[in-house]
């Protein structure tokens, strides 16, 4: 799918106070990674709160295609018969992961400690996205790559027969990388290793040693982590059930704070800490959130997060917490326009290679709506003036499903209604996006 393709633009109109209960999607990390898991494991698994987005779909396919059982049943759940660790089999039909930068990569990582050949490609935004970083440790492992220029989809992942097990130290802090090579590492023989100077979101281990692998999290003394995983566990079929998306969730949050009166509550909401960068970094800003009934589900923390409209201050937030929060920096920019001061976000570098150019993405939504704001290397810093931006413009969303959001939640508080050319990506992260925030009082319709 590209942006091309019967676009559908939205318009998003100042909003009354929102009220209201809304339960946002499953996790799409933790989606993605219970599919994979519960086709590598023996038996049955099931999964409740899976998230129906395009790119966690397209995993279950490829999952499929890989020869595992995937079946909804009619009261929402999913349920896996999976191969075993090493019993995926090679794909009559090329891996088409969508949108899904951690679909593709993860099911690479798969792919690659199997005796077969697997071909993947993607929508025109993944297909421009760098798999270098993951083909780099992978070629280690004894795979082999065929690939159009820069490393990039479509391509064809050769699966080494005789995986050697590695020592990766990642270049760059990414869940994706890690989980690729740890991935990897299930069907080889040995220990494969991966270090991390900055920890990155831990779903692939804490659910690892649900499925029964060992795994073991060492803290080394330059604040870094080394993650070790044993090769060719038994992986045992799970219940499973899936935290509501704290990267979905920040859209109605966000919205409750900037319009001013509003009380909404989202409940059983993740909050994995190395998640949470947001809701630290908003809290920080003066934002009236509290985590109501916390608990832990399916393994994971999680809590009902209770909102109220909030007047919000510009803050510093370090580069050191992007990894807990790199998915939610256009949401923040978007808060830091309605903030009272400068708030600087550090060391954005990451957000460059997304599902699109985030940073320049969100420059340019902010400059079409009157926010005055710089970019000083990789860093993006906000001015706001404690009011509300004047809104107005028609923003370029290309393809980005938070960009979409991001924006059309600022209509519901700037001065002007806010456009947005192409609202089709939502439906990779956030089906029912706009019902939702229409359901707590917002008002954005079809242009
Ligand atoms: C994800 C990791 C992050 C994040 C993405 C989901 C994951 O990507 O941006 O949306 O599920 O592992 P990187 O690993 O590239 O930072």
């Amino acid at each position: 799918m590209s942006s091309s393709a019967a676009a559908k633009p939205l318009i998003s109109y100042a909003a009354p106070a929102l009220s209201g209960t809304v339960r946002v999607p499953g996790d799409k990390s933790i989606s993605h990674r219970a599919l994979m898991f519960g086709a590598l494991a023996i038996g049955q698994s099931t999964i409740e709160g899976l998230l129906e987005g395009e790119d966690v779909l397209r995993t279950a396919q490829a999952m499929r295609l890989l020869g595992a059982e995937v079946e909804r049943q009619e009261d929402g759940r999913w349920v896996l018969h999976g191969r075993g660790v090493g019993g995926l089999t090679e794909p009559a039909d090329v891996l088409d992961m969508g949108n899904a930068g951690t679909g593709a990569r993860l099911v690479m990582g798969l792919v690659a400690s199997h005796p077969f050949t697997a071909l993947f490609t993607g929508d025109a935004s993944l297909r421009s996205r760098p798999m270098r970083r993951v083909i780099e440790p992978l070629s280690r492992i004894g795979a082999g790559f065929v690939g159009r220029s820069g490393g990039r989809l479509p391509l064809a992942v050769i699966g080494s027969p005789t995986p050697i097990p590695i020592t990766y130290e990642l270049p760059m802090p990414s869940a994706q990388v890690k989980s690729a090579v740890l991935l990897a590492g299930l069907n080889t023989q040995g220990t494969t290793t991966v270090i991390e100077r900055e920890a990155t979101r831990d779903h692939t281990e804490l659910m690892l040693r649900g499925f029964g692998a060992t795994l073991s999290v060492e803290p080394l003394p330059d604040g870094g982590r080394a993650i070790s995983l044993t090769g060719q566990p038994e992986l045992t079929g799970q219940s499973i059930k899936v935290p509501s998306d704290p990267s979905s969730a920040a859209f109605p949050v966000v919205a409750g704070l900037l319009v001013e009166g509003s009380s909404i509550t989202v409940p059983a909401v993740g909050t994995n800490p190395l998640r949470c960068g947001l809701y630290q970094t908003l809290l920080e800003m003066g934002a009236d959130i509290t985590f109501a009934n916390p608990r832990v589900e399916g393994g994971e923390p999680v809590a009902d997060l209770v909102v109220r409209g909030s007047s919000l201050t510009g803050v510093d937030v370090p580069a050191g917490r992007a990894p807990s929060m790199i998915d939610e920096y256009p949401i923040l920019a978007v808060a830091a326009a309605f903030a009272r001061g400068t708030t600087r976000m550090r060391g954005l570098a990451e957000l460059r290679v997304k599902e699109s150019d985030r940073l320049a993405a969100i420059a340019r939504g902010l400059d079409l709506s009157g926010v005055k704001l710089e970019i000083e290397g990789d860093d993006l810093i906000v001015h706001g003036d404690g009011g509300a931006p004047e809104g107005g413009a028609t923003v370029p969303v290309h393809f980005d499903h938070r960009i979409a959001m991001s924006f059309l939640i600022m209509g519901m508080a700037a001065h002007r209604p806010v456009r947005i050319d192409d609202a089709t990506a939502i439906d990779t992260s956030f089906p029912g996006f706009v019902a939702l925030m229409n359901g707590l009082g917002g008002r954005i319709e079809p242009v």
